[in-house]
């Protein structure tokens, strides 16, 4: 293992910013593979991967996505070539048999609602991060959004109520111009402790 060097330690995390405006150059199809290719190695609890992604990009989808969002972010969300919907699978458990054969672990949750959905929050809430840095290291930008009814989004974009939506998170070339000023940072003193 070696520590990546500057310049892509910038691209994921010090110069990597979060976008408001976007290029409206599409992204490929491909580059959208790329990119699960890349996440879906992130590890979660029991590999139980409970995200589910839904990429929109037509019109008609944005057009309903914007639907449920606050005001603020309707705009940038418009602009952006792709948002992708991350969401959750309330059923995520019933893939355990494959994605994880050490042992039998679908009754842990199939019988225990409450483990369920903490796990599924949790563990899709790390695969929206591994899909940020995944978009980085690709050249993407991103710009995470919770600003949305998340009830309007559910009925729209997930009817069945399997899936629940977790956040949101536009996808493309980002506009510099359009950057809010670099919030600062938390120092290591004041976020952590080595005990
Ligand atoms: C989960 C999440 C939800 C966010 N929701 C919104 C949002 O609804 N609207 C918005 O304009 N910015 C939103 N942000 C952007 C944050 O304010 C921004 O990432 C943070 O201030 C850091 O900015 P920087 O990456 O440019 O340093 C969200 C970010 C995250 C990670």
């Amino acid at each position: 293992m070696t520590t990546l060097d500057t310049a892509a330690l910038s691209q994921l995390f010090s110069l990597a910013r979060t976008h408001n405006g976007f290029a409206s150059e599409p992204i490929p199809e491909a580059t959208l593979r790329h990119l699960y290719d890349l996440m879906k190695w992130g590890p979660t609890s029991m590999n139980c991967q409970p995200a589910r992604l839904v990429f929109v990009t037509s019109p008609e989808g944005k057009q309903r996505l914007a639907a449920t969002l606050s005001p603020g972010n309707v705009e940038k969300t418009l602009a952006a070539p792709v948002t992708v919907i991350v969401a959750s699978d309330s059923f995520f458990y019933d893939h355990l048999p494959t994605q994880f054969p050490a042992y039998d672990a679908r009754p842990i949750f199939a019988g225990n609602a409450n483990l369920a959905s903490n796990t599924a929050f949790r563990n899709s809430s790390l695969q929206g991060g591994y899909l940020i840095l995944a978009a980085r290291a690709l050249g993407l930008d991103c710009g995470p959004m919770s600003g949305f009814d998340a009830d309007k989004l559910n009925a729209s974009f997930f009817p069945d109520g399997r899936y629940h939506v977790n956040f949101l998170c536009n996808l493309g070339i980002g506009d510099p111009g359009k950057l809010f000023p670099r919030g600062p940072r938390l120092s290591f003193e004041e976020t952590c402790r080595i005990v």
